[in-house]
């Protein structure tokens, strides 16, 4: 089915916001002008809207249709002269920081939402921590929103069919070509119902109509656990077809594209993995794709390889981002994964650490993508900015002259987990992890923290001033965390 004409199979009509939008989107800088795509939702029986900037009209594209409903993109560019500039969609005006040297900040989001009843929260609870990034970036703005992973938890939409109820834990036996069908259809709707929900919210519709995105995906925009599950699930054909909307769905809503915008967007042109790497001024911003290529015994596969060793032969020499969904420096887990084997109810949790870079079936290939990180800071400094665990927390690993250093910020909607479960993992944390030779892993503290793990909803913000970065946390109830240097 062409994603330009993607009707379900229902007549009635989609129980989803009837516009969205604008969500701005980067894709380039040159010297002159800051080149963005805001995704907009309309009705299809309304005019495409409009938008003009100082550099000319938008140029319309109209990605999906869907029961009523369009998804479309619009590009244009901004000048970068000021620093400032403004767009005006449909009458309205917003504001966009367009100078990317010099002095500039970044937010770093993830995880949001939550497994059970992300929407039934009132929206002043889900969305607290949107609202204050939106109040935090009316005080000094960002220029650019980063997204760590989860940017929606699909599990329950998965979990909606009649055919993936149960799934993955017990699949259906036999499905037929129509079942299958109605399956493809029925998830692409409560994508793109869940989708456009978020995006019209409040908080996040204000915030994204001022701040360019750049996306990377973890599971849960899949379902969780996505390419750690047992292999007959995964490549099972409900497990492709979980995937496969999925993937478009991120593609569309995350990243305002189509399967023919793949090789303008990221590294690799197959998209068999949806990395992207952007080297801006005095800085870079990488994000490999720990999903597409994910198997029980890989992390990542060539697409993501391919794109990791071509920044080490890139010799960066500005400050390095890296964007990993699932964090890199952690405790030592491959230990209580030894545990876990041996006691059997305890397979689901073994499965969760089977995601983890710190898993035993990953060790080599942890290896791997640390010596490389070792190999890129011979040039520059580097940054791990990463989600996935609800926590917010920082690790070092000592590097061969500089550390480097990691952030967790997680989540900006998903609810905080037990005290008790950041307290176990400190205490974990505790024992060390060596997983380089000479080169140990420690679990710092936020500052003003007691604990090495901070159970509060939280996001990260970056900020260069006069040439260093430092970064600091806005936790939901301690408030701000004094700022880290990196
Ligand atoms: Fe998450």
């Amino acid at each position: 089915m062409s994603p330009a004409d993607a009707a379900g199979d229902r007549a009635d009509p989609l129980n989803a916001p009837a516009s969205f939008g604008p969500v701005l989107l980067f894709r380039g800088l040159t010297d002159q002008r800051l080149s963005l795509s805001a995704l907009v939702g309309h009705p299809e029986d309304a005019p495409p809207p409009d938008l003009q900037s100082a550099c000319g009209p938008g140029r319309y594209r109209a990605l999906m249709r869907i029961d009523g409903l369009v998804v479309a993109r619009i590009d244009f560019a901004l000048p970068v002269g000021d620093g400032v500039a403004a767009y005006r969609l449909d009458g309205r005006n917003h504001q966009v920081v367009t100078r990317l040297d010099g002095d500039l900040r970044m937010a770093f989001v993830s995880c949001n939402g939550q497994e059970h009843g992300d929407f039934d929260r009132p929206e002043a609870q889900r969305n607290a921590m949107w609202a204050r990034l939106v109040a935090d970036h009316a005080r000094q703005p960002f220029a650019l929103l980063l997204h760590g992973g989860d940017q929606i938890y699909a599990d329950e939409d998965v979990k909606s069919h009649p055919l993936t109820r149960d799934w993955p834990d017990r699949p259906p036996r036999e499905v037929t070509a129509a079942e299958l069908h109605h399956l493809e259809a029925a998830l692409r709707r409560a994508f793109v119902v869940r989708y456009t929900r978020l995006l019209a919210s409040d908080a996040v519709a204000r915030i994204s109509a001022m701040v360019p995105s750049l996306a990377m995906w973890d599971d849960h925009d899949i379902c969780d656990g996505w390419g750690s599950l047992e292999r007959s699930r995964g490549r099972s054909a409900i497990g492709q077809i979980v995937f496969r909307i999925a993937r478009e769905m991120f593609l569309l809503f995350q990243h305002g594209a189509v399967e023919d915008d793949i090789p303008d967007l990221f590294a690799d042109p197959s998209g068999a993995a949806l990395g992207w790497h952007h080297r801006l001024p005095g800085f870079d911003l990488i994000a490999p794709d720990l999903r597409s290529e994910r198997g029980r015994r890989q992390v990542m596969g060539p697409g993501g390889w391919s794109l990791m060793e071509r920044l080490r032969d890139a010799r960066p020499q500005g400050h390095v981002f890296l964007i990993s969904s699932v964090p890199l420096l952690g405790p030592r887990l491959s230990l209580v994964e030894r545990v876990m084997t041996l006691i059997p109810s305890m397979q689901k949790y073994e499965d969760d650490l089977r995601d983890q870079w710190q898993s035993r079936a990953h060790r080599e290939e942890w290896r791997r993508m640390l010596s490389l990180c070792l190999d890129v800071m011979e040039d520059a400094p580097m940054t791990v900015l990463s989600g996935e665990i609800h926590l917010a927390a920082q690790a070092r690993m000592r590097g061969r002259g500089r550390d480097l250093i990691q952030l967790i910020a997680s989540g900006i909607a998903h609810d905080a987990p037990p005290q008790g479960y950041a307290r176990g993992l400190g205490l974990l944390a505790g024992l060390g992890e060596a997983p380089l030779p000479g080169h140990p892993i420690r679990i710092g503290r936020l500052p003003g923290q007691r604990g090495r793990y901070v159970a509060e909803r939280n996001y990260l913000t970056l900020e260069r001033r006069e040439g260093s970065w430092s970064a600091e946390w806005e936790l939901e109830q301690s408030g701000r965390t004094a700022p880290v240097a990196l």
